[in-house]
């Protein structure tokens, strides 16, 4: 749904976006990770046809981004990272006013107003003033605003930055319906957490070029080497971490307070095959599970060393 093919975009002498080269497959949530300046949000303006490429090109839906703009502003629903600026309209109007501009008929716009506010759980404020929204609503307002014309393809550029935490978690829920509604989502932060559990993929950028693209698991796996197992025996701990270290699929074993650590490296889907081991082998596990994904930890290690504004 969205191809990103060499794009470069440079400021003066900074190159903003350097080579950017990315694929989002219809129904995927991409998370586009990186630092503040890292140039995200001159990616997704880029694609959302607002800025001008140096170099390379992209397609939304198979339409490129330079040569046919007004069928790529059709696709996508583009949500900026600041609110606009109509803050004297009422919530329905507002919304109206951006339909028309989608050249959405009169006679749609009503139900597909509609539509959205309840999507957004904004129905019971229609008839009041954009103005009288906190911040959390008007964020939601700004996510209907970007669905009225019914996009495939949505880039949300930090949608839940300066949302308190309930606020955010709203806005994490409405994601989640979206995901669910089929939509291709590409949705930036610098904030980790906020994009667990939601995404299926992610993307870190780091000084305008690409760190690292992939689904959430195998960039886990991709950065640590193999699926981190963590086991628990009823005794026996040391025995079990050299049992396990003498295995060919494992490649790393450590030990802190009975909780044993392991990579392994053997086939997908295969990790029960170390199991049965160690059941064979006599020992008693109370507990063996793949390490839970964490974001945070595959940003660290993906942007290490990589020097960064901090
Ligand atoms: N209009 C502009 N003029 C000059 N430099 C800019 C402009 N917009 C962004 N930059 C610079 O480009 C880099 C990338 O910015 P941006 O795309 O906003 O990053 P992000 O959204 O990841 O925080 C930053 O170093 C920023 O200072
Ligand atoms: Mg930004």
């Amino acid at each position: 749904m969205i191809e990103i093919r060499g794009l470069t975009k440079r400021y003066g002498p900074l190159t903003a976006v350097d080579n950017l080269w990315l694929t989002v497959e219809r129904g995927d949530a991409m998370g586009f990770i990186g630092p503040n300046g890292a140039g995200k949000t001159t990616t997704i303006r880029m694609l959302a046809t607002l800025l001008k490429p140096d170099a390379g090109t992209a397609s939304v839906s198979g339409h490129d981004i330079q040569r046919q703009p007004d069928e790529v502003r059709g696709k996508l629903g583009y949500m900026p990272d600041f609110f606009g600026v109509y803050e004297d309209m009422m919530v329905w109007e507002y919304l109206d006013f951006f339909a028309a501009a989608h050249c959405v008929p009169r006679s749609r716009r009503p139900g597909l107003i509609s539509d959205v506010l309840e999507l957004t759980d904004l129905g019971h404020r229609r008839d009041d003033s954009v103005n009288s929204l906190s911040r959390g609503m008007k964020q939601r307002l700004c996510l209907a605003k970007t669905l009225v014309h019914d996009p495939d393809v949505l880039l949300l550029d930090e949608p839940a930055s300066g949302l308190d935490p309930r606020a955010r978690m709203e806005v994490r829920e409405l994601l989640r319906e979206l995901c669910k509604l089929e939509k291709t989502l590409l949705i930036s932060s610098h904030i980790l957490p906020e994009l667990a559990g939601l995404c299926n993929k992610i993307a870190i950028i780091e000084n305008g070029r690409l760190v690292t693209a992939g689904s959430v698991d195998e960039i886990q796996s991709q950065l640590q080497g193999g699926t981190k197992l963590i086991i628990r025996v009823m005794d026996g701990s040391a025995e079990c971490c050299a049992h396990l270290a003498a295995l060919p699929a494992i490649t790393q074993v450590g030990e802190t307070d009975g909780r044993i650590e392991a990579i392994y490296q053997g086939a997908a889907g295969e990790e029960w095959q170390v199991l049965r081991e160690l059941v064979n082998s006599g020992f008693r596990v109370r507990g063996f599970t793949e390490e839970e994904i964490d974001l945070e930890g595959i940003y660290v290690r993906a942007t290490r060393g990589l020097g960064s504004d901090g």
